[in-house]
């Protein structure tokens, strides 16, 4: 279910500013006022803050441009052109991950599905993911891997660095963005986006992928036991989602149509230009102990160096990892 015609119509006319009372509204879009009362009240019920006013009549307090593919495409332009993409968009979805992982995977096609909203949005380490209506970007791109699947050992790592090249085209400043292994995108010590990716192995050499992100774009208020962050949040602005979509779609089509162990290599190696963890003390989850130590960057594969207080090396290929700050 998308955004109906009548509902992008009065979006638009109330994304120009200011109050429109409900009959301004109905002359326009040529509907009676009754049926523009009850688009008003869907809106507000899934929680796009329109301010309704006797006096003066209805204002949309932040402007909501709605997920258009059309945009998206046009704004992906050349990237997009040589790749064979089946697209689906929601209006809500329990989890877009969940959608891709319920299809048959065609070979040589991507299957891309974004949603307003995530009804049972889901994170790493069984979490959820916070997946409000219209204010940030779920993202799932899904595809079959025919190389060597040991190849995909740091592919987790090669999709963080995708997306935080993407929100430097987008224009985000590249002092502030940092990678907190394996792939969670921070500001400022704040979570901003995070990624769960879920391969499903038919043979050695057929894997079929899938890449989630969250994004949080437009989002202000959030009920998250963790530092979390938004654009909005950052800068004041009001974030074009569907500009932000095309420029996260138009980096890891180009960086995972021809995934390569070379290529990954290549990228491994700029991933530690922007480490946020690198020479701090942490501790990480293993298997429900705790290992504390310090981070030493990344290894070939994309594992963990951790220095640990015996002076010993080793390395992490997955778990959770939290910052020991000094007292
Ligand atoms: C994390 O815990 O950091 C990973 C969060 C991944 C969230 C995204 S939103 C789109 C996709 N669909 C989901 O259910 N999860 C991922």
């Amino acid at each position: 279910m998308l955004f109906n015609e009548t509902t992008r119509a009065l979006l638009q006319i109330l994304n120009r500013g200011g109050a429109y009372s409900g009959q301004a509204l109905a002359n326009e879009i040529g509907i009676t006022r009754n049926a523009i009362w009850k688009q008003i009240e869907s809106l507000k019920k899934n929680g796009i803050p329109i301010l309704s006013n006797r006096q003066t009549g209805y204002q949309l307090l932040t402007p909501l441009i709605p997920l258009d593919i059309d945009d998206i495409k046009a704004e992906l332009g050349k990237t997009a052109n040589n790749t064979d993409i089946n697209w689906h968009l929601f209006l809500d979805i329990p989890s877009t991950n969940g959608f891709l992982k319920s299809r048959t995977v065609e070979r040589d096609t991507w299957d891309i599905c974004l949603a307003e909203q995530q009804l049972k949005g889901r994170g790493r380490f069984n979490r959820d993911w916070h997946s409000p209506f219209a204010q940030n970007i779920y993202c799932s791109i899904s595809w079959m891997y025919s190389g060597d699947s040991s190849d995909l050992s740091g592919l987790s790592l090669v999709v963080g660095l995708c997306i935080l090249e993407a929100l430097l085209s987008y224009g985000i400043s590249s002092h502030e963005l940092m990678i907190k292994w394996p792939n969670d995108i921070y500001i400022k010590d704040k979570k901003l986006a995070g990624v769960l990716i879920e391969l499903s192995a038919e043979s050695h050499y057929q894997t079929q992928v899938i890449v989630g992100i969250g994004l949080n774009v437009n989002m202000s208020e959030a009920n998250i036991d963790k530092n979390w962050t938004s654009l909005c949040l950052e800068d004041g602005q009001t974030h074009n989602r569907n500009r932000l979509t095309s420029a996260l779609l138009s980096n890891l089509l180009y960086q995972l149509s021809d995934y390569t162990k070379e290529k990954k290599n290549t990228l491994l190696k700029s991933w530690q230009t922007y480490d946020y963890l690198y020479n701090q003390s942490v501790s990480i989850q293993r298997h429900g102990n705790p290992i504390a130590g310090i981070a030493k960057g990344i290894n070939e594969n994309g594992d963990l160096i951790l220095l640990l207080p015996s002076g010993e090396t080793i390395t992490c290929s997955s778990g959770e990892v939290s910052v020991k700050r000094e007292k």
